[in-house]
């Protein structure tokens, strides 16, 4: 499977925070946002991914990731000169894919719950059609909303709809075959003249092809698209990781967890980090994981 992270657009409703750094390169409580995305693929046992975003913040992201060899991926970069919609993802990404299966998050995306990376993996290792993730919010006008019907299967995808008939979002991480490229390719541009997911989603529901996993009751997905709640995000993550005594979407971890890369790695990784919670934690990490090295306190 490849993926593909989608991290493009202005981030206007965070002006003047985002006037010169990407939004999905702000800081969630202790790390830049895109690692939570880049957390939620590897998870998935994906390690070819595409960052997609805009000419102007590429560089930015290059700069923070590298080749992602230091995390055991291969990280590759493509541009989005206009925002073209989210579909417009597999038209760019149409070579990285190639006939393989694929995973798109979008950027600014925070997932947080219970048996996610159970969820992930079974998903990840047999995709047929489209899995798409649905969880309830207070305003489902602002997103995808999917209705299902007594029994839970997917019936209709309406994207912002002005009367939304069922609180069920959509969120920003999708699973899909190899048609997907095809089906991106072939839909036509909303009036706004952008390549909606929801289009090629709907291919797929026509299809009988689509599937909707519940994240539901338990589970956190984080919105990050105004000041207060891009604070109120970071917050969370901030109470969540002092109460456990773990870090969230901690790459290093995740990769050494994942078998990308070896403690011994992983501690070479913390002590670059230096002498920050976050670096400590990461060497702490290797520790337990059997690296022979000291272990300081996790936070
Ligand atoms: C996009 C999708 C929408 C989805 C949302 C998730 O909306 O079009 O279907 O629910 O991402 O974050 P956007 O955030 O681009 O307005």
């Amino acid at each position: 499977m490849k993926g593909i992270v989608l991290a493009g657009g202005a981030g206007t409703r965070l002006h003047p925070v985002t006037l010169s750094v990407s939004k999905q390169l702000l800081p969630v409580y202790d790390k830049p946002m895109v690692y939570y995305p880049l957390s939620v693929l590897m998870l998935a046992g994906v390690r070819e991914i595409l960052l997609i975003s805009t000419p102007d913040h590429l560089p930015q992201f290059r700069s923070l990731l590298g080749d992602g060899s230091r995390l055991g991926l291969e990280l590759t970069y493509a541009e989005q000169p206009e925002p073209r919609g989210l579909a417009d993802a597999f038209v760019i990404g149409a070579d990285h894919v190639g006939d393989d299966t694929a995973a798109l998050v979008l950027g600014d995306n925070i997932f947080h719950g219970p048996r996610f990376a159970e969820i992930l993996e079974r998903t990840a290792a047999d995709v047929e059609g489209c899995v798409l993730f649905g969880y309830p919010v207070g305003d489902p006008e602002r997103y995808g909303v999917a209705v299902t019907d007594a029994g839970g299967r997917l019936v209709d995808i309406e994207e912002k709809p002005a009367r939304p008939r069922s609180n069920r979002a959509i969120t920003g991480l999708y699973f899909y075959d190899n048609d997907v490229v095809d089906i991106a390719k072939n839909i036509r541009p909303s009036p706004r003249g952008e390549l909606e997911i929801t289009d090629v989603n709907r291919v797929y529901l026509e299809r009988g092809d689509a599937q909707l996993v519940d994240l539901g009751r338990g589970f956190a997905w984080l919105d990050t698209g105004t000041h207060d709640s891009l604070l109120a995000a970071g917050q969370y993550l901030q109470t969540l990781e002092h109460r456990q005594g773990v870090r969230i979407a901690c790459l290093e971890e995740v990769a050494l967890r994942m078998g990308f890369i070896d403690a011994a790695h992983c501690y070479t990784l913390g002590e670059q980090l230096g002498d920050t919670g976050y670096g400590r934690y990461v060497r702490a990490i290797a520790v337990e994981h059997g690296h022979p090295g000291v272990s300081d306190d996790l936070f």
